[in-house]
């Protein structure tokens, strides 16, 4: 079968779907690899390695004609356009963009968006939100470093000493819990939270401390058990005491790094401006779900903005700033995700009966449109 591995398009994506390492195994599987030329570049893979690994390098039309296409993120509709009906495309493609969704069943392709994977032992492999959400916490630590105008570590010099920074991490999923053991790493005293209380202990284990809003109600607890590994939205009276906490810890906290999400939904507000405004000068707030409406409302999507003497940082795309390590797991979760829906004899075939295939198809196939 020919794969095709296209440059990413969107502006600030640097990650590309397949990596050497992952194009050798492909063509050892017997299968032809078209690599867009520059594919890897901005991830630190030259055309030449590519080469080197057995892929051919083409245009992009070739890399995007291909039966089976390989992406970051989800194709632009001109990207589209290239795409043959038929073919399979697999990355994250944003499965809850309902619009993105119904352009690409319009196209007659059959797309699998990666980010819906069930959290469960057997996708562990090809879990693209752990990958890169373990790449994002890691990479929020060092940008909160880089805008923080002191030290991370407590140090003693002949010139006096100098505090740790205290940094604040609301929200421990994979991400959070990332940017606990880097800022651990780094020498700073942490305190964490989130409305899961399951992450307690996993949180005190990386060293930081727990911030507990106690569950007061069976209809909270309930609720806090989140469903599939997932946050639920909290009740008002639980969300009022978290604020409560959440203020108190922040205005002493140098750093803090929200990362609290809700699938499908907009970030949930954790960090009010009226907290922001009591911040101590020089504070940085790192949002991870600036992509999501943060979980300030000052958080500016992509940008670097400062509000009232307190630095906010928005990217929206920490794992692409990492992007030669986020190709290479991203690369190897796709490799995983193959072995699912293309056969022993090299061809696509859809079992809709693996649970992980039938949850990250978001658009159908039309039948023996593909050859092999
Ligand atoms: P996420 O990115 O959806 O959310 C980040 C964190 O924010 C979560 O821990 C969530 O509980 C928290 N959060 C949401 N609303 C909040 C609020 N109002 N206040 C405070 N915190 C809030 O989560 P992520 O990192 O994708 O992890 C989701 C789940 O999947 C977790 O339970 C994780 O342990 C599980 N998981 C399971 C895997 C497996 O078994 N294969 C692999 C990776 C993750």
């Amino acid at each position: 079968m020919h794969i095709g591995v296209p440059r990413e398009s969107r502006p600030g994506e640097s990650r590309v779907a397949a990596t050497p390492e992952t194009v050798k195994k492909y063509v050892a599987q017997g299968h032809q690899v078209i690599v867009q030329a520059g594919a890897g570049v901005r991830a630190s893979q030259p055309d030449a390695a590519y080469e080197a690994a057995g892929a051919r390098i083409a245009s992009a039309v070739e890399a995007l004609g291909a039966q089976l296409v390989l992406k970051v993120r989800a194709p632009e509709a001109a990207e589209l356009a290239q795409m043959k009906p038929g073919a399979v495309l697999v990355g994250m493609l944003n499965p809850f963009d309902a619009e993105n969704n119904a352009r690409m069943a319009a196209s007659g392709i059959t797309a699998f968006a990666l980010e819906a994977a069930p959290r469960t032992t057997r996708a562990q492999s090809m879990d693209v939100l752990s990958s890169q959400a373990n790449i994002a916490g890691y990479k929020a630590v060092l940008v909160a470093a880089h805008h923080y105008q002191r030290f991370m570590p407590m140090l003693m010099t002949a010139a006096g000493t100098v505090k740790a920074a205290r940094v604040l991490i609301l929200g421990a999923g994979v991400a959070g819990l990332q940017a606990i053991a880097t800022a651990k790493r780094l020498g700073a005293v942490i305190e964490a939270s989130d409305v899961r209380p399951a992450v307690k202990e996993q949180i005190e284990s990386l060293g930081a401390r727990f911030l507990d809003v106690p569950l007061l109600t069976d209809e909270e607890r309930e609720i806090a058990q989140g469903v599939g590994g997932y946050a639920r939205p909290m009740p008002p009276d639980w969300i009022k005491r978290q604020a409560e906490l959440v203020h108190q810890r922040a205005i002493q906290a140098d750093i803090v790094i929200t990362t609290a999400l809700i699938p499908g939904r907009k970030a949930p507000t954790l960090l009010q401006e009226a907290t922001v405004q009591q911040m101590k000068p020089g504070s940085v707030v790192v949002d991870l779900a600036a992509a999501q409406g943060g979980n300030c409302p000052l958080t500016v999507a992509d940008e670097v903005v400062e509000r009232h003497g307190v630095t906010l940082v928005g990217h929206t795309n920490l794992a692409s700033m990492v992007a030669a390590d986020a190709s290479a797991l991203y690369a190897r979760n796709v490799l995983d995700f193959l072995k699912l829906i293309v056969g022993k004899d090299g061809k696509v075939a859809i079992d809709l009966q693996d649970d992980i295939v039938a949850a990250c198809r978001i658009t159908g196939r039309r039948e023996g449109a593909l050859a092999s």
